[in-house]
């Protein structure tokens, strides 16, 4: 299991601040970067991009930056975001036609790959990919938009999740993104995440640090 990690996403940062509001977070003491791109076609929201990207590189962002594609098709985006700097790249299965290809392109550049499945997607395109797969990230809300409730069934998705994991002996990420507050944090690493995006919880709250110091508290129990 990978150490804990929180996963700031900056989808509900202030984008007319943005580079501040990393530097902020990231004093606050967290560990990744969350980079939430759409496309108004894949999910009916549009975002940001890989120039946004290379500009918080530029800015001085250090840290790892987790790009969670939400866009169709991957592939032509790929390159542009391994070029920017991104950690990351991680796209939903279904947005793709190749998903061995996706995720061999991603690799090939250098940068970390891994899969997102949506509440209701199955887990089984993984079944021949997890020799490949350095992240698998989980959602826990319908992508689109920041905001939005827990869905309380993707507890059980994360145990089956975390037993594929165990099963492979690799070493891969098991990541949670939609809903997560310091209040549903434990139950959900009890579960087997050990990496935890959160959005609205942390950047609609005024002090960063608390947020994020009592998340850490809940996982230290
Ligand atoms: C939703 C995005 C999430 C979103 C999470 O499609 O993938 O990363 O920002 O926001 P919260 O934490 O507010 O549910
Ligand atoms: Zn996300």
């Amino acid at each position: 299991m990978q150490p804990f990690a929180i996963a700031p996403s900056i989808l509900s940062a202030n984008f007319a601040r943005l580079g501040e509001e990393v530097d902020n977070v990231l004093a606050a003491g967290a560990d990744i970067v969350h980079f939430d791109v759409m496309d108004n076609h894949y999910v009916p929201n549009l975002t940001i991009g890989p120039m946004v990207c290379t500009a918080l590189r530029k800015h001085g962002v250090t840290s790892p930056i987790d790009v969670h594609l939400m866009v169709s098709p991957v592939d032509r985006i790929i390159g542009d975001f391994l070029e920017a700097g991104a950690s990351y790249i991680t796209f939903h299965p279904e947005a793709t036609l190749h998903i061995d290809r996706s995720l061999q392109l991603i690799k090939d550049g250098g940068a970390k790959c891994g899969l997102v499945f949506n509440p209701a997607t199955s887990l089984e395109s993984l079944k021949y990919v997890m020799d490949k797969v350095d992240m698998i990230l989980l959602m826990s809300v319908n992508p689109g938009f920041g905001g939005q409730a827990f869905i309380p069934g993707t507890l059980d998705k994360l145990r089956e999740a975390r037993a594929l994991i165990e099963a492979s002996g690799r070493d891969i990420r098991l990541e949670i993104d939609g809903g997560v507050s310091a209040k549903n944090i434990r139950a959900i690493a009890e579960a087997g995440a050990d990496t935890f995006v959160a959005g609205s919880a942390i950047f609609n709250q005024p002090d960063y640090k608390t947020v994020i110091d009592a998340m850490r508290a809940e996982l230290a129990l």
